[in-house]
C-alpha cells in the first residue's frame, strides 16, 4: 500500500463500438483513459453481432492500459464500476465460459417478426404496463428467445441449467469475478429493465412474461441494485471490489448529476438517448417514450426515468465515413458541413434499425430526400448532423407531452458534443440552451460514482453534485420561421421512411 491507496476509482465503459477504462480521482477528475475498438459483425442486412470473447479481451486490455497510464496498481483502487451498451444479449456455457453464439447487438432487427408474433392481438404494448417498453427488436428478451430457438440443442441445455444469459454487464462481472470458477452471475436493475423480462415495480423477473416468451428462469442472473459490492475482481484488478453496474445511458444520468425530478441529459454516442428523472414512481408514456429505471443505490428507493431512445446518430457519421467514404475521419464532417450555409434542401432519416422513439417502426428504413443537382457532399454532411438534432427535438417534444415538464436547458455529453455546428443546431431547433459539463465522459463517471458510493469514497449525492461544472453552452439563434419550415420538412422526410418492410 502507498499514500495513494484507496484514493482512485476505475470504471469500465463497454460500448457499442469500443471499450474503455477510465481512472478517476476523489474529485471526479480523469487520471487516465485507455480505449480499444472491437469488430462490428454484419452477417445479413439488419443483423448486428459482437464477439463477446473479443469484448472480454478488449476490456482486460483497457484495464491494464489505464492502470499503466495512471501509474497505479490494483490495490490503489477503492472500487471498480461497470457501465455498458444495453440490451445486447449474450448466452454462454457456465462450465466452459464460452458464448454459444455471437452476441446479438441492440441495433439488430432480426427479432422484428418474432416481436410482432409475441404481441399477438394485444400488439406492441402487450408488456408495456409491466416493463415500460414496447415490443420492439431493440430489447433483449426476444433476442434470447431467438437464440434458444435457433442454436441447435440450446433450449435443452438451458433448461438443464447449463447456460447463462446476460447483458454485457453480467458477462463482464461474471468474467471479472472468476468466470467458470465461481463468477458472480448478477445484473442491476437498469440493465435488467431493458430485457423486457423485469417487472418495473417489483424489480424482479416477471414470471408471466417469462412464460409468454418461453424463457427458462434457470438462465437468468440475480437482479441487484446499481451500487453495491457484487464480488471481488481477479486478474489485473485482483482484490478490487466490483461495486456498480448501470446501463450506459443511466450511468450518464448519474454522472451528469440528474438527481432531481425533471433533470434530463442527452448522450450522443452510436445513437442518442435522452433521459429525464421522474422520481421514485414509474411514469407511463403515451407519446412513444419508454419508462425505464434510472438507478438504485444500495437498498435505497429505485429512481425511474422517461427515455427517448434514438438508434442512429453518431453511427450515421460512421456510415458517411466508412460506407460512403465521403470523409476520412469523423472530425472532417464539421468543416465540410460548415463550408455551406444550409442543407441545400436535403434531409437524411437514418432509420437503419427501423425508427425507435417516438415512432417504434421496425418497417422504417433510411431515406435521403430533397435531392436536386444543386446538392453537394457538403449539404449532405449538414443533413447528417441535422438528423441528430431533429431526432432529439422529436423526443424532447414527446418528453414534454408525457411529463408536462418543459426543458429550460439540455445537459449534453458524448463524443458528438465536441461538434460546435451540431450543438448550435441542437440549441436552434430546441429553442433552449444546450450545456456541456467539464467532464464529458459522464458514462464512466456515473459508474465510478456509483461504485465509489458503495465503498465509501463519496458521502452521497450532494457531494457528487458539487463536482458538476459547466464547460460550454450554446444558445438558440435560429429565426422561429426557419425552425418551423425545417421542422415541417424533416417530418415529411420521416414519413417517407415508413413502410419498407412488410
Ligand atoms: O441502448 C443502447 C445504448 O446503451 C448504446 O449506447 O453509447 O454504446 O451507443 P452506445
Amino acid at each position: 500500500m502507498t499514500d495513494n491507496a484507496g484514493k482512485y476509482v476505475a470504471a469500465i465503459d463497454q460500448g457499442t463500438t469500443s471499450s474503455r477504462c477510465i481512472v478517476f480521482d476523489r474529485n471526479g477528475a480523469i487520471v487516465a483513459v485507455d480505449q480499444r475498438e472491437h469488430r462490428q459483425i454484419f452477417p445479413k442486412p439488419g443483423w448486428v453481432e459482437h464477439d463477446a470473447t473479443e469484448i472480454w479481451s478488449k476490456v482486460q486490455a483497457v484495464v491494464a492500459g489505464a492502470l499503466a497510464k495512471a501509474g497505479l496498481r490494483a490495490e490503489q483502487l477503492s472500487a471498480l464500476g461497470i457501465t455498458n451498451q444495453r440490451e445486447t444479449t449474450v448466452l454462454w456455457d457456465r462450465a466452459t465460459g464460452k458464448p454459444v453464439h455471437n452476441a446479438i447487438v441492440w441495433q439488430d432487427t432480426r427479432t422484428a417478426a418474432l416481436c410482432a408474433e409475441l404481441g399477438g392481438s394485444e400488439g406492441q404494448d402487450r408488456f408495456r404496463e409491466a416493463t415500460g417498453l414496447p415490443l420492439a427488436s431493440y430489447f433483449s428478451g426476444p433476442k434470447a428467445l431467438w437464440l434458444l430457438e435457433n442454436v441447435p440443442g440450446l433450449r435443452d441445455r438451458a433448461e438443464r441449467g447449463e447456460i447463462a444469459f446476460g447483458t454485457i454487464d453480467s458477462w463482464l462481472i461474471w468474467n471479472l469475478t472468476g468466470g467458470p470458477d465461481g463468477g458472480r452471475h448478477v445484473t442491476d436493475v437498469t440493465n435488467a429493465g431493458r430485457t423486457m423480462l423485469m417487472n418495473l415495480r417489483t424489480l424482479q423477473w416477471d414470471r408471466s412474461i417469462l412464460s409468454a416468451m418461453d424463457i427458462p428462469e434457470a438462465i437468468l442472473p440475480e437482479i441487484r441494485s446499481s451500487s453495491e459490492v457484487y464480488g471481488t475482481a481477479l486478474g489485473h484488478l485482483a482484490g478490487v471490489p466490483v461495486a456498480s453496474a448501470l446501463g450506459d445511458q443511466q450511468a450518464a444520468v448519474f454522472g451528469q448529476a440528474c438527481y432531481d425530478v425533471g433533470d434530463a441529459k442527452n448522450t450522443y454516442g452510436t445513437g442518442s438517448f435522452l433521459l429525464m428523472n421522474t422520481g421514485t414512481r414509474p411514469v407511463p408514456s403515451k407519446s412513444g417514450l419508454v419508462t425505464t429505471m434510472g438507478y438504485q443505490i444500495g437498498d435505497g428507493a429505485p429512481v425511474y426515468c422517461l427515455e427517448g431512445s434514438i438508434a442512429v446518430t453518431g453511427a450515421l457519421v460512421q456510415w458517411f465515413r466508412d460506407q460512403l467514404g465521403i470523409i476520412r475521419t469523423a472530425d472532417e464532417i464539421e468543416p465540410l458541413a460548415a463550408s455551406v450555409a444550409d442543407n441545400g434542401g436535403a434531409y437524411i432519416v437514418p432509420a437503419f434499425s427501423g425508427l425507435f422513439a417516438p415512432y417504434w417502426r421496425s418497417d422504417a428504413r433510411g431515406v435521403v430526400t430533397g435531392l436536386t443537382r444543386y446538392v453537394t457532399k457538403a449539404h449532405l454532411a449538414r443533413a447528417v448532423l441535422e438528423a441528430t438534432s431533429w431526432q432529439t427535438r422529436e423526443v424532447v417534444d414527446a418528453m414534454h407531452q408525457d411529463s408536462g415538464v418543459q426543458l429550460t436547458t439540455l445537459k449534453v455529453d458524448g463524443g458528438m458534443t465536441k461538434n460546435n455546428l451540431l450543438m448550435q443546431h441542437q440549441a436552434d431547433v430546441l429553442g433552449v440552451p444546450v450545456i456541456r459539463p467539464k467532464v464529458s465522459e459522464t458514462t464512466c463517471l456515473g459508474a465510478a460514482y456509483a461504485a465509489g458510493l458503495a465503498t465509501g469514497v463519496w458521502s452521497g449525492l450532494d457531494e457528487l453534485k458539487s463536482h458538476w461544472q459547466q464547460d460550454a453552452a450554446w444558445t438558440p439563434s435560429m429565426e422561429p420561421g426557419v425552425r418551423e419550415r425545417e421542422h415541417h420538412n424533416w417530418r415529411k422526410a420521416v414519413e417517407r421512411s415508413f413502410g419498407w418492410l412488410e
